[in-house]
């Protein structure tokens, strides 16, 4: 969460730290601000809400300076205003900051005791006060390594020095930074993407690690202030996959291109030739994993839980799943011959980095399904599957879940092959089925008038309930999630079989209800818990495949039908009138769509 830029030039700075906050937005989205440094005066704005409102607030263009940095917040300490915007600034040093300090209450109270003056409810502005208090004594680097050491948390940081006119200090523990290299400038981001408009040549910031960025030079530091040397990476750049196109919205463009993204990445891994699957240099023999534990957030977790149903089906292994956040804090007994899986489209998400790290120091083994390659997750992981889906930039996540499950199962038939627990013939046949299912997503698309005249039921109801068995469970908390973080109206995920546990009682007349009832193993037990609430008034919204039969129920509200294909695929075509339905009730409120409320793309605080 929140994103950071620093650019050092020979030449003015502030449009492109605009641009490149525009790109960063993604990362966090309620207030944002900028500093450069000219003649010796570090010039600050700060405004609540986005980049476009600092932009009318003030005359960015002709702010001096040919050295800055700027900062989008996701707040954590202190309401979303300008006052608790970044950066903040002493007298002579300002700060942007990605993360959370847990010891600034302490720092603070040590820091005012020296005569220091806070401004803000941020636990940012310790460390501008603290790098001050240490430069009061001693030099550049040796201050930074001691206020480092002295910060407890996690935090990316940009450094500018009302003294130092040409320097941007940079510094890394828990959340992502990298430092980019152009002609007389360099740069500091949070991420690659905000640098790739201008560079393509990157180098990551590993944990405890800081930097000095002038404009014709880097230099790097371990957590002791010793130099060290780093790798640059050399990015392949594609601009255009970060455009909206002909489409409203990022999200619509990512739901329609779908068919292209699990194409090519059928095509990464299927090897149709010789029927098989190719995942190289996997790293371990097939005997040594006996076990599995699936790890993530949010969506990424729901793509775990859907792999834990196509595990049992398609091998014997154990599996378990986790939610990254609790895991990280849990009491696990590692298996050595368990192999750890982590799930993320960004690659950054703090919990699961943290689950990563913990399994990472207790040498297990860890492989990751991650769309951004580059990100630490990927980085620090002993194996990586990437998903092949482009950059997804509507915050709620549509491509990346396809992707996620895609790799997913394409993992697990091939552990199911290699641990001879398929017979071959179904292997192949399951292989077929899967090169087809970019054409099914495809007819699966365009059901956009029914789902249109739908979604005002659900935007007016107190709440809805998304209903599945087996496969289709995961898929229902997915819709759910998708709904309750676009539409901001109450969608709860549930199994089927669960409802008269507890749930019922919430059902009454009117209420929509989501079921997912594909012609599956569990398609009778579906329809009778879907003729259980329809009983009680609900509205049923019943989401099926085509199939000669007709489905067997009375007062269905409305019927929506995927397409065919094997029972394991059928969770892929679900996902799409889901996909629509959050999105087309969110468009009719008139909601941001790309950027929901209180919610960022990549979620780098714990
Ligand atoms: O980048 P990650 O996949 O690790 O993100 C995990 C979740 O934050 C993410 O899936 C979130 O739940 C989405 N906004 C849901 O649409």
């Amino acid at each position: 969460m929140c994103g950071i830029i620093g650019i050092s030039s020979n030449k003015s700075v502030s449009a492109n730290i605009v641009n490149s906050l525009k790109k960063l937005e993604y990362r966090g989205y309620d207030s944002v601000g900028l500093a450069t440094l000219s003649d010796g005066v570090i010039n600050e704005v700060k405004s609540e809400g986005r980049v476009n409102s600092l932009e009318q607030n003030f005359d960015i263009k002709n702010l001096k300076g040919n050295i800055g940095i700027g900062h989008v917040r996701w707040a954590t300490h202190g309401v979303p205003n300008s006052i608790n915007a970044h950066p903040h600034s002493s007298h002579n040093v300002s700060v942007v900051h990605n993360g959370i300090i847990e010891n600034s209450t302490i720092l603070k109270k040590f820091l005012i005791n020296k005569g220091h003056n806070f401004k803000s409810q941020t636990d940012t502005e310790v460390i501008v006060h603290l790098i001050t208090e240490n430069l009061k004594t001693l030099e550049l680097e040796e201050a930074i390594t001691k206020t480092l050491k002295q910060l407890h948390g996690s935090f990316a940081l940009g450094i500018v020095f009302k003294d130092i006119p040409d320097l941007i200090v940079g510094a890394r523990r828990g959340s992502p930074l990298a430092v980019g290299y152009g002609p007389n400038e360099n740069y500091l981001g949070s991420d690659s993407y905000a640098l790739k408009a201008m560079t393509n040549k990157i180098t990551y910031l590993d944990e405890g690690e800081f930097c000095l960025v002038k404009k014709d030079q880097v230099l790097f530091f371990n957590e002791e202030g010793k130099k060290i040397n780093k790798k640059i990476l050399e990015l392949s750049s594609n601009e255009a996959n970060y455009d909206k196109g002909d489409f409203k919205h990022f999200m619509a463009k990512e739901i329609e291109e779908q068919p292209t993204t699990i194409k090519t990445c059928i095509k990464e891994y299927v090897d149709s030739l010789n029927k098989d699957i190719n995942i190289l240099n996997f790293p371990w023999k097939i005997n040594e994993i006996k076990s599995i534990t699936l790890i993530g957030c949010g969506t990424a977790y729901h793509s775990c839980l859907l792999a834990k149903y196509w595990f049992e089906e398609l091998t014997t292994l154990d599996v378990t799943i986790d939610i990254a956040s609790e895991f990280r804090y849990r009491k696990n007994r590692f298996k050595k011959d368990a192999l750890y899986i982590f799930v993320s489209q960004s690659g950054e998400t703090a919990d699961t980095y943290a689950a990563l790290d913990l399994c990472n120091k207790n040498k297990m083994k860890t492989c990751s399904i991650v769309n951004v390659i580059e990100s630490s997750i990927a980085r620090d992981s002993n194996f990586v599957l990437p998903i092949h889906c482009g950059p997804e930039i509507g915050v709620a996540s549509t491509k990346a879940f396809l992707g996620q499950i895609l790799v997913l199962y394409i993992l697990i038939l091939k552990l199911s092959s290699l641990r001879n627990e398929i017979d071959i013939k179904l292997y192949h046949k399951k292989l077929k089925d899967l090169i087809s299912l970019p054409s099914l997503v495809e007819k699966t698309l365009p059901h956009d008038n029914d789902i249109q005249a739908i979604s005002p039921t659900f935007n007016e109801a107190k709440g809805s309930m998304f209903l599945g068995r087996g496969f289709s469970y995961p898929i229902a908390l997915e819709g759910a999630l998708k709904l309750k973080e676009l539409s901001y109206v109450h969608a709860e995920g549930y199994p089927a079989g669960e409802m008269k546990h507890g749930p019922l009682a919430l059902i009454e007349e009117g209420m929509p209800v989501v079921v997912l009832a594909p012609r599956d193993d569990y398609y009778k037990k579906t329809i009778s818990n879907m003729q259980e609430v329809i009983a009680r008034g609900a509205k049923v919204l019943l989401i099926t495949n085509k199939s000669k039969d007709e489905v067997v129920s009375e007062n269905i509200w409305e019927t929506i039908e995927v397409e065919n294909t094997n029972n394991d695929l059928l969770p892929f075509l679900l996902t799409i009138p889901l996909q629509k339905l959050a999105y087309y009730s969110a468009l009719k409120k008139g909601y941001d769509i790309d950027k929901p409320r209180n919610l960022a793309k990549s979620v780098t605080v714990e």
